[in-house]
């Protein structure tokens, strides 16, 4: 009888902790979305699309008409990406216009993140939660594989300007440089601070096991995705970090807390 009642409070703690985790999201995140939404001012800056359809690389009899851009065949048959961080520009997947089905290999980020993704309190030494929330998964991540995106509202590089300055001052910023394809010279920021998916909870590491990729995935859109995927392989419950690029900036500094064997001590 004592242990039906101890195995009962188990599993009760157990469940609290999950639905305490699961109800925690929302009020996190002020407007869950789960696609970006445009700024007006952007958009007003952006006008139409600007771009040819381009056509599915895995269609042999095609391939003779690609240009440079959309040749790279980006994932594998197992949804894994094929090519070091950083070295592809963009991944053009393929969409209604690129002539294959929906089960085309070239259809990942599009279809969405399929590892489970938790929310968490990133505990720094001395037990405190200094640097905020963050993410991990309970499943292993092999190489390569697609995470999640970082979503929110893309903005003008003048928007962003200025809310920086106030996210500055809150040490707490969610904006992310995002340029157009190398045709393109708008330059824009997603700002996941009113809109966000959990994508912006990843934390700088400088020791990153996840890269992100410029994707885009509509040819009627200029608007790029930004897509995690894995640098190796990840086992379960270890922090996904990346490597926030952040250049230096005169006369600021904002230490590094993410513990790994070769921290540098500092964001900038
Ligand atoms: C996109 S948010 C990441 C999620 C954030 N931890 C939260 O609780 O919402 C970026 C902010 O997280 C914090 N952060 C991320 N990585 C960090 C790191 N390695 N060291 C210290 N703070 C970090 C900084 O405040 C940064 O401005
Ligand atoms: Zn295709
Ligand atoms: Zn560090």
């Amino acid at each position: 009888m004592v242990w039906l009642l101890l195995l009962l409070l188990l599993v009760r703690s157990s469940l609290h902790r999950r639905i305490e985790h699961l109800h925690a999201l929302p009020l996190l995140v002020r407007r869950y979305v789960t696609e970006c939404v445009v700024n007006e001012g952007l958009r007003l800056l952006l006008g139409g699309p600007m771009r040819d359809t381009w056509l599915c690389p895995y269609v042999e009899q095609q391939s003779q008409t690609h240009d440079d851009q959309s040749v790279v065949m980006a994932y594998n048959g197992e949804g894994r990406f094929l090519h070091p961080p950083h070295t592809v520009d963009s991944v053009y997947e393929c969409s209604l216009a690129s002539g294959c089905g929906l089960e085309c290999r070239n259809r990942l980020v599009q279809r969405g993140p399929t590892y489970r993704l938790e929310v968490i309190r990133c505990m720094e030494a001395k037990g405190k939660f200094v640097k905020g929330w963050g993410v991990r998964s309970p499943d292993f991540i092999p190489k390569g594989a697609f995470i999640c995106e970082y979503i929110g509202e893309y903005i003008s590089d003048d928007e962003a300007e200025s809310r920086g300055i106030r996210y500055d001052n809150q040490h707490m910023s969610r904006l992310m440089d995002v340029v157009g394809d190398g045709r393109d010279v708008v330059r824009m920021c997603i700002d996941a601070t009113r809109f966000s998916n959990l994508g912006r909870f990843l934390n700088h590491s400088c020791d990153p096991n996840c890269f992100k990729q410029r994707v885009f995935c509509d040819h009627n859109s200029r608007l790029p995705r930004i897509a995690f995927f894995a640098l190796r392989d990840i086992p379960p419950l270890e922090e996904l970090g990346y490597d926030y690029g952040y250049q230096d900036v005169p006369g600021k500094t904002f230490p590094c807390l993410c513990g790994a064997w070769n921290c540098k001590k500092l964001l900038y």
